[in-house]
């Protein structure tokens, strides 16, 4: 039983600026709580459309306590539904992928088209109804080839988002790549901690010494942290204007984050050595100083986009204190491996960088258990830990307090 009167005081308790009230990151009720106020309301990224590529290609996930099955119909139309049996309930598809002529429910075999129909129930009298009893469906945007879920009857709107990144991410032609390696890590710690330890690069200095051979840390054109910085960039930016590819940051507000930034001089994509990681280029792309694309979007995503290949990561609360990131990594559709690409080069320093992420994260969730947690101030360079919180509170609020709308807006 999720207590709002507990959500409000600790939204009372919440001070601008400072990391959230214990009660947030560590109660166990808090899970039921952001599954409903976030994860069962908004647009969750799941997966791209070249993990369904052919019809009857799916792919499931479990949003909270709902499983969802995504697919691609007989039409090539990309569905979504509730993976949930209309008989009795049973899960219906248990593979994470695979691919199916029907959908066939394992407890008594009832039988869904791909479009979510029901097409056959067995023993059922023959004035059965089968047109009441279809998949229910969830719905599903796709853009640019990255599939966005949303369990919500009324999802929120997702178009000036689809609007805003689209330019930046379409040139790398998400819609024609295919994955090259996937991998899921359950993290132990908040899904909030992992989007927070996302979202900051004040750690990276000392945690990610893959990463930082070739990311540059500085995260706005305007950051006054380094001359050195500003050159890099103007000199990088003015080439990806003569090519059209647009860098400067998107107004994505507290909602998302989309950018172009230059990795170090020399550097073209995350490998041990800066080189490239794929010869295939992505796209239409001939050249591979692209830096990378960054786009987040609450709740749940964040990517790079590279010349040669992309980063999707995707997380999902598991419970109070565990999450599952799934990362994948995907190159151009035409590219060969172990002749453009090698899959160790490709993902080393990810690999790592999640590793440690994850463990940053688990000992973060570690130490806010203590009777002397209290909530710590940000430094200015943790700002989008800012906006997401905002967010995140604002969420909180209209969940807490469904009759008063006003106070969301206050937030
Ligand atoms: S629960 Fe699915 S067929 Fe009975
Ligand atoms: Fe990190």
């Amino acid at each position: 039983m999720i207590d709002l009167d507990h959500i409000r005081r600790l939204l009372a308790e919440r001070r601008d600026g400072f990391s959230l009230p214990q009660g947030f990151y560590v109660d166990p009720a808090m899970h039921e709580a952001d599954i409903k106020a976030v994860f069962e309301a908004d647009w969750l990224f799941a997966c791209n459309v070249c993990e369904i590529k052919q019809p009857g290609d799916f792919l499931t996930l479990e949003v909270g306590p709902n499983p969802v099955v995504i697919l691609r119909d007989r039409d090539g139309e990309v569905r979504a539904f509730h993976n949930t049996c209309r008989h009795r309930g049973s899960r219906i598809c248990g593979k994470e992928k695979g691919r199916a002529t029907r959908l066939v429910c394992p407890y008594h075999q009832w039988v869904y088209e791909l479009d979510g129909r029901l097409i056959n129930a067995r023993q059922m009298p023959p004035d059965f109804d089968r047109d009441g009893y279809g998949l229910k469906p969830v719905h599903v945007e796709v853009i640019c080839g990255m599939v966005y879920i949303c369990l919500a009857e009324t999802p929120p709107d997702i178009s000036r988002f689809r609007a805003a990144v689209t330019p930046y991410i379409k040139p790398h032609m998400p819609d024609r790549t295919k994955v090259a390696f996937e991998m899921t890590l359950i993290e132990d710690a908040n899904w909030k901690l992992v989007i927070e330890n996302n979202r900051e690069c004040y750690h990276c200095a000392g945690n990610h010494p893959e990463l930082l051979v070739t990311l540059v840390e500085f995260v706005l054109p305007d950051d006054e942290q380094g001359r050195k910085f500003q050159d890099l960039l103007a000199r990088k930016t003015s080439r990806w204007d003569q090519l059209g590819l647009p860098h400067r940051p998107a107004e994505g507000g507290q909602e998302f984050r989309c950018i172009r930034l230059p990795f170090h001089e020399g550097m073209l994509s995350f490998t041990m050595d800066g080189g490239p990681a794929c010869n295939k280029l992505l796209g239409d792309f001939t050249e591979p100083d692209l830096g990378s694309v960054r786009m987040f979007r609450v709740p749940n995503n964040w990517n790079h986009f590279l010349s040669d290949h992309i980063i999707h990561f995707r997380i999902l609360p598991l419970s109070h204190d565990r999450t599952a990131l799934r990362t994948t990594w995907l190159v151009h559709e035409d590219a060969v491996e172990g002749v453009d690409y090698d899959v160790e080069r490709l993902t080393q320093v990810w690999i790592a960088t999640n590793a440690e992420d994850a463990e940053l994260a688990a000992v973060n969730h570690r130490g806010i258990r203590s009777m002397a947690y209290e909530p710590g101030p940000y430094a200015p360079s943790e700002f989008m830990i800012r906006n997401f919180l905002g967010w995140y509170a604002a969420k909180m609020e209209s969940f807490a307090n469904p009759h008063a709308p006003m106070q969301v807006a206050a937030e």
